[in-house]
């Protein structure tokens, strides 16, 4: 299945406020210099404010974690639970067409999905309230056939149930999800033959199916309810501003590399505070308060040959190299370097100045071996190939 950014992109994306302190929450939860760990739930999260994913919002989140963009995108595109084009407004519906769900009825399906969403996949309902798409094993064979619908898993199905699902969403209900042919979880349909003493006290569903029932996180968007968001682990709903006591803010250490692309989120910061109007990709950023015009000569090392602007005004993707972020990228081009054919000639004093002139990543093209991927990528080459060279390189 390829998997690409959808051709019609938004301006820009921005988490709510409450967004944002849920997300910062989710980044407290990892060690320090683990942030990017919490790439999946910010994702996750911005794909629930705005329906899909978007190229904004992909790089929205790896700014925050201080990832380059080519790294969250690599998640974005490799886990189908990431939309990247819109989907409906009130559900898009994952069927599992491996092999238990094929064996138990998932074309059966399918089949209600063409008749009542679309004919094809990736296609939103006429009313814009569904879409629908075929996908691999979702680790729930013991309940097949099944789909997942928003967030939750809708388990043992049979056509008639599906069809009758879509309709009371439709409806604007939120069916209970797990499993609806009765059973409770994934015991014998003939009921428990052991353990029986587990059935007393239970709760009315099962864990996942009573938690969704519980917080009421599913598809909540069918009838405009405000769920809050939650944070159990901070045993309170988030907040714009962080209660008393509760640690809101992310934890990176201090300077600690946040990734293998070696940016930190205070580095992140540091870029973007104090430097608006140099930072992206201002190719024809004055020099002035850049590191070539505070430390001339002081630096060891030659100055390689820099650029005022891109060569035919276009800059090559310097983040295709491993170990250069958006933050990176904006100092290199401050700097005067735009291409990969200027970075793969750098001679080894060369090299000596830039590293000693990158302000807040010293020593970053020795450390990442940009001349030898920037040789491969200045030749046509794939990332992976200028990323093989690299690990190559002694
Ligand atoms: S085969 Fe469908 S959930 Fe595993």
């Amino acid at each position: 299945m390829l998997r690409r950014l959808h051709p019609h992109q938004p301006e820009s994306f921005a988490f709510t406020p409450a967004n944002l302190a849920w997300a910062k929450g989710q980044i407290s939860k990892y060690p320090e210099g683990r942030q990017a760990s919490a790439i999946i739930p910010l994702l996750w999260r911005a794909q629930e404010q705005e329906g899909w994913l978007s190229r904004p919002a992909i790089e929205y989140v790896a700014d925050m974690l201080g990832m380059a963009y080519i790294r969250a995108l690599e998640v974005a595109t490799f886990y189908f639970m990431f939309q990247l084009q819109p989907v409906g407004s009130v559900a898009h519906v994952q069927i599992c067409g491996t092999t238990s769900c094929m064996i138990c009825g998932a074309e059966e399906l399918i089949s209600v999905c063409k008749e009542l969403i679309a004919k094809t996949p990736h296609t939103l309902s006429a009313d814009g309230k569904f879409s629908w798409e075929e996908v691999e094993c979702m680790g729930a064979c013991a309940n097949a056939p099944m789909a997942q619908i928003g967030k939750d898993y809708y388990e043992d199905l049979t056509a008639e149930k599906l069809r009758d699902l879509i309709g009371r969403f439709s409806k604007g209900e939120v069916p209970v999800p797990g499993p609806q042919n009765g059973r409770y979880a994934s015991e014998p349909s003939g009921g428990l033959t052991s353990l029986k003493e587990f059935e007393s006290g239970r709760k009315q569903y099962n864990a996942s199916a009573q938690l969704a029932v519980d917080i009421r996180d599913t598809v909540k968007r069918i009838d405009g309810t405000e769920v809050p968001l939650l944070t159990p682990w901070l045993g309170k709903p988030a907040k714009a501003t962080p209660a008393k006591g509760v640690q809101a803010e992310p934890k990176p250490g201090a300077g600690a590399v946040a990734d293998a692309t070696g940016m930190t989120v205070q580095e992140a910061k540091a870029s973007s505070k104090g430097k608006p109007k140099q930072d992206g990709n201002a190719p024809n950023a004055t020099p002035a308060a850049t590191p070539e015009a505070k430390a001339p000569g002081q630096a060891g090392g030659i100055k390689p040959a820099a650029l005022s602007a891109p060569k035919d005004g276009k800059a090559d993707d310097l983040k295709l190299i491993v170990g250069i972020g958006p933050k990176l990228e904006a100092l290199c081009n401050r700097l005067g370097f735009f291409h990969f054919d200027q970075i793969a000639n750098w001679t080894e004093g060369e090299v000596a100045w830039v590293d000693e002139n990158l302000e807040g990543f010293k020593g970053r093209v020795t450390r990442d071996k940009w001349v030898v991927q920037a040789r491969v990528l200045a030749n046509g080459g794939t990332v992976a190939e200028a990323e093989a060279a690299a690990k190559a390189q002694v």
